[in-house]
């Protein structure tokens, strides 16, 4: 059976303390992951040890950095490297978000550096992509999403990519409390598939865990997470309460 994940997305919110707080009323609700299901915590780089460390014995909970930089080591001052984060045993980091391309300006090809870098250090990648409004409004949605995929993604071998998860966040929906719907979301997610699909067969496809992010909420969770092709969320605003992020856990399809 695919994964299914519900990863928080923290951005630049909490304290340290905050932070510890929210992971510990989460771990309190005493949710039991199955097999197939995961949570993973993408958290600001000065919290990843400790939050790694509060997770250490929780099984299939996990941590994971929000960004790595696109160059193996060097002069870049502030910046994290893949290797860093592998030698802290990081399992996990975010490529690619709205938020990077946009402030940023991570292209395509940055990305696709960044996906080998984390390949290279066996950090296993969710990789975002998503559609402005104005690509959504002009109809070019699934070409512009395909495009993002291809351009970052699709020089890698099998072994490599069948080990990804993407996520689809639509810009409009990222913190703006309007949700795709359950027909937009499912109808990206499927073609989404098709593109894996035709590039890596259907197996392959099959097995990447697709999420989607935009305003999920534990209202909306249920019937998102129950679309066919949806494996689960990348949640930003709901993921910083604990009682919103434990209910979106539990929306994970049993
Ligand atoms: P949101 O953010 O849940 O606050 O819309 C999602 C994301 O950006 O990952």
């Amino acid at each position: 059976m695919r994964k299914k994940i519900a990863a928080a997305n923290w951005k630049m919110n909490c304290t340290l303390q905050e932070g510890e707080k929210l992971i510990d009323e989460i771990l309190k609700s005493g949710i039991v992951l199955q097999e197939h299901q995961c949570s993973i915590f993408a958290v600001p780089y000065p919290y990843l040890i400790n939050v790694q460390h509060q997770l250490t014995g929780q099984k299939n909970y996990f941590v994971a950095a929000q960004n790595c930089h696109q160059q193996k080591s060097g002069a870049y001052t502030g910046e994290v490297s893949a290797a860093m984060l592998a030698s802290m045993q990081i399992p996990y980091c975010i490529i690619g978000h709205s938020e990077r391309r946009m402030y940023n300006n991570e292209t395509n090809a940055i990305l696709a550096e960044k996906i080998n870098l984390c390949y290279d250090n066996n950090i296993t990648p969710i990789f975002c992509c998503g559609e402005s409004l104005e690509t959504r409004e002009s109809g070019s949605q699934n070409d512009f999403v395909a495009k993002q995929i291809t351009a970052s993604l699709f020089h890698l071998p099998v072994e490599k990519i069948k080990t990804i998860i993407i996520a689809y966040e639509p810009i409009w929906a990222i913190g703006t409390g309007k949700t795709a719907s359950t027909e937009q979301a499912q109808e990206m997610h499927q073609y989404i598939r098709s593109v894996l699909s035709d590039k890596y067969g259907k197996a392959v496809a099959d097995d990447i865990p697709i999420l989607y992010g935009g305003s999920v909420k534990p209202d909306n969770a249920n019937e998102l997470f129950a679309c066919a092709d949806v494996d689960g969320g990348l949640v930003g605003g709901a993921s910083l309460k604990a009682n919103d992020f434990t209910a979106i856990i539990k929306a994970l399809p049993g």
